[in-house]
């Protein structure tokens, strides 16, 4: 990996040299915000998807953690684009990551450098390779999602992913492949890295932002290419026996993109395999991303690489 280059505060470092003080403070604390953003090869060369809504999350993120970063969303727009240039990677997943650093020890990360990191690396198969007959096999996880009492939801914060983290190691344990996680007043809010969506009866649900799931970049594309095709969308609340009894369920996110679900806690959905409006709709996203859609042009940044 030591060929490749990861940008750190406006200049290039070798992945191996890429290191950080352990007395970094979002280490101990988990303060720091990240993004998760994929370039695409597409049939116009490559291209940032939604480059810019990664970017305000990022800033959002930050924002919500008192976090100054010390450069403009313009310029790391071009930093994550020469990132890309400089490995020379088209296909690949993008890491920017904003972090209080080394400097005083103790809770407060007020007085401490706020730094940003840009990584990237390949990352074909996220969630375990599926095959058209068997999606993934969830587990709903004993650990309640966060709420915004506790944590800020709409924060892409490392801390969150503690969570997540428990979650994600509990349901490969006891041999499944993600965990769907419920609020502490029992719906569904989302798997420990991806929104979900369940379909039943023709009709796509998904549970609100206010339930406590990420407002995903990936849960809003697909949204909006199920109204584009008269797919009815229903933004509501269910429980964990509704997704037993969904017709089809799928997962979202930039790593995993559209990921079918084949199985909950053991009881089959649909047949197992990827449903009629799920294939739709990992069609339609296929096509989005690799410039072959109306929504491409909007969507895409294209960018030239040596
Ligand atoms: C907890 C959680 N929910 C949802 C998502 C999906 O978000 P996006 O589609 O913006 O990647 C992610 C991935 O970043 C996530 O970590």
């Amino acid at each position: 990996m030591n060929n490749r280059h990861i940008w750190i505060d406006g200049s290039f470092h070798k992945w191996n040299e890429a290191n950080i003080h352990v007395l970094t403070h979002s280490l101990h604390y988990g303060t720091a915000v990240f993004e998760g953003i994929r370039c695409y090869n597409t049939v116009d060369g490559p291209a940032i998807f939604r480059l810019e809504d990664h970017v305000n999350r990022l800033f959002n993120s930050a924002k919500i953690y008192f976090m100054h970063i010390e450069f403009s969303k313009d310029q790391i727009e071009d930093a994550i684009i020469d990132t890309i240039r400089k490995n020379s990677i088209v296909e690949c997943y993008v890491r920017p990551l904003v972090y209080f650093g080394y400097g005083k020890m103790g809770i407060n990360p007020l007085n401490n450098k706020v730094s940003v990191a840009i990584a990237l690396w390949k990352w074909d198969e996220y969630l375990k390779k599926e095959d058209f007959d068997h999606g993934a096999r969830i587990m709903i996880s004993g650990w309640a999602r966060i709420d915004s009492r506790t944590m800020p939801v709409h924060a892409k914060a490392t801390a969150n992913y503690a969570n997540s983290a428990l979650a994600r190691m509990e349901a490969i344990k006891a041999g499944f492949d993600e965990a769907i996680m419920l609020n502490t007043i029992g719906m569904v809010v989302e798997a420990s890295g991806e929104n979900i969506f369940i379909v039943k009866n023709n009709i796509l649900i998904t549970p609100p932002i206010s339930s406590g799931a990420l407002e995903g970049i990936t849960r809003d594309t697909v949204l909006r290419l199920a109204k584009d095709n008269n797919i009815v969308t229903k933004i509501v609340d269910f429980s964990k026996d509704e997704l037993y009894l969904a017709d089809e369920v799928f997962l979202t996110g930039t790593a995993a993109e559209i990921k079918t679900v084949g199985e909950i806690d053991n009881r089959m959905i649909g047949n197992g395999g990827t449903g009629k409006v799920t294939q739709q709709i990992k069609s339609m996203f296929e096509s989005l991303t690799r410039g072959n859609h109306k929504f491409s042009k909007q969507w895409l940044h294209h960018i030239n690489i040596e």
